[in-house]
């Protein structure tokens, strides 16, 4: 019996360490393709740019912890997988055999068709940029999602002058409803950033950032952070099936019953949300490694964790629970005013989501409503003086 696991972040390392937790006894391998011993992205856009988290903090356990756990890390490229020698094969020619194979192979930054231009995804780009940012003047970011306004904020707090530049007509759209999106504005452009929207970039020289005829912007670091596509290219070279991630039942095993997908590479039925989603977090991640670890114990479940997520900028730190796709509703608990406050998402007069900000308890109630299937009226949820726990029954 041997599981290997193809991908060496979050979700990789989380299958390996819950997979002992769970007793196995097995060979684990983990292979992953980047020179670090598994570490976790969230600091990298964080902490770690500003100088107040290092490597070592970002490291998901000491080195150590694999040696004792038995868990041998490859680092390497794995290139290709044979189904039916059960065999995958690495970019060093070496082949390794399992049982078990773990597709958790994460996702690539999208590129822009310029030079110039620095991503954040990994911990060396990471190191990178903040080498660059602290010799930086004038620094412009692309992309106002949460990679691109953490990096804003971190180059802020470093006292840099900063433009984000949008595509679309307000911040984070992919994820947070206009009331949520507006106030994240407010509050960059009350630190100083200089914020374009429905903004295009044409051409990025040594110095400046060029979007149009009249309008540039200087620049000696360039960072964009316009999304991610997931890495699926392995599991569609192996014929399984893949839609907008490697297809996966909720038990999150593939088609062949030898293989699972986790992670930012898998797209899963979701019990909450009728259809089925691909999530980049570190919930999922860490949930859906625990939920294959017990079904290569014996113990399978289907998967059912409430998504959440998180951004830190600046003092603001934002938690959303549940997913608002498709919302046709929103209302808001507290006064944003106030810089505390929650908005309460609804698709068809039921809640689907939560953004908290600088409100934990509301986030931990709306955590527990949607794992609940409960709801709340929008009248309940503006409303402060009740309180959300009673709802769950
Ligand atoms: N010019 C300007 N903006 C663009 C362009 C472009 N050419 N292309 C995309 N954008 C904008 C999008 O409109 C969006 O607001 O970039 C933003 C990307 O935001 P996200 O999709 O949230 O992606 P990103 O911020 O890169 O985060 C990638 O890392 O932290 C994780 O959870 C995060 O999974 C996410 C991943």
């Amino acid at each position: 019996m041997a599981v290997v696991i193809i991908g060496g972040g979050q979700g990789g390392f989380q299958i390996a360490a819950s997979l002992r937790a769970e007793g196995y006894q097995e060979r684990i391998t983990l292979i992953g393709d980047e020179p670090h011993i598994p570490y976790q992205r969230p600091p990298l856009s964080k902490g770690f740019l500003v100088g107040k988290q290092e490597q070592r903090h970002a490291e998901l356990r000491p080195a150590a912890f694999y040696e004792a756990q038995r868990i041998t890390l490859v680092t390497a490229r794995a290139t290709a997988i044979d189904r039916l020698a059960r065999r995958i094969t690495l970019d060093s020619g070496e082949h390794i055999e399992y049982d078990t194979l773990v597709l958790a192979t994460g996702a690539r930054n999208r590129l822009l068709p310029h030079d110039n231009v620095f991503y954040l995804r990994t911990l060396g780009e990471a190191a990178e940029i903040r080498q660059r940012l602290a010799a930086a003047n004038d620094v412009v970011v692309i992309g106002g999602g949460f990679i691109g306004l953490e990096v804003a904020a971190a180059a802020r707090i470093l006292s840099k002058q900063v433009t984000v530049i949008e595509g679309q007509s307000r911040l984070m759209t992919r994820v947070v409803a206009p009331v949520v999106s507006e106030y994240f504005r407010s509050q960059h452009e009350a630190k100083g950033v200089d914020i374009l929207l429905n903004a295009t970039v044409q051409r990025i020289s040594d110095n400046e950032v060029l979007l149009g005829e009249r309008t540039r912007r200087p620049a000696d670091l360039v960072i964009a952070g316009i999304g991610v596509a997931p890495n699926v290219e392995l599991a569609l070279e192996a014929g399984l099936p893949v839609g907008n991630g490697i297809t996966v039942d909720e038990y999150l095993r593939t088609p062949d019953e030898h293989i699972f997908a986790i992670g930012d590479c898998a797209e899963c039925p979701s019990l909450y949300f009728e259809t089925c989603v691909r999530l980049e977090s570190v919930q999922n991640a860490v949930d859906q490694a625990a939920c294959i670890a017990k079904a290569i114990v014996g113990h399978p479940a289907p998967y059912g964790a409430v998504p959440w997520f998180w951004t830190d900028q600046y003092d603001i730190h934002l938690q959303m629970a549940g997913l608002p796709t498709g919302f046709d509703q929103v209302v808001t608990r507290g006064d944003p005013e106030s810089r505390k406050f929650s908005v309460f998402y609804y698709r068809a007069g039921k809640l689907c989501a939560v953004d908290s900000i600088n409100r934990p308890a509301d986030h931990l109630a709306a955590r527990k409503l949607i794992g609940a299937h409960a709801t709340v009226s929008p009248d309940q949820a503006k409303d402060e003086s009740f309180d959300l726990k009673t709802a769950v029954s």
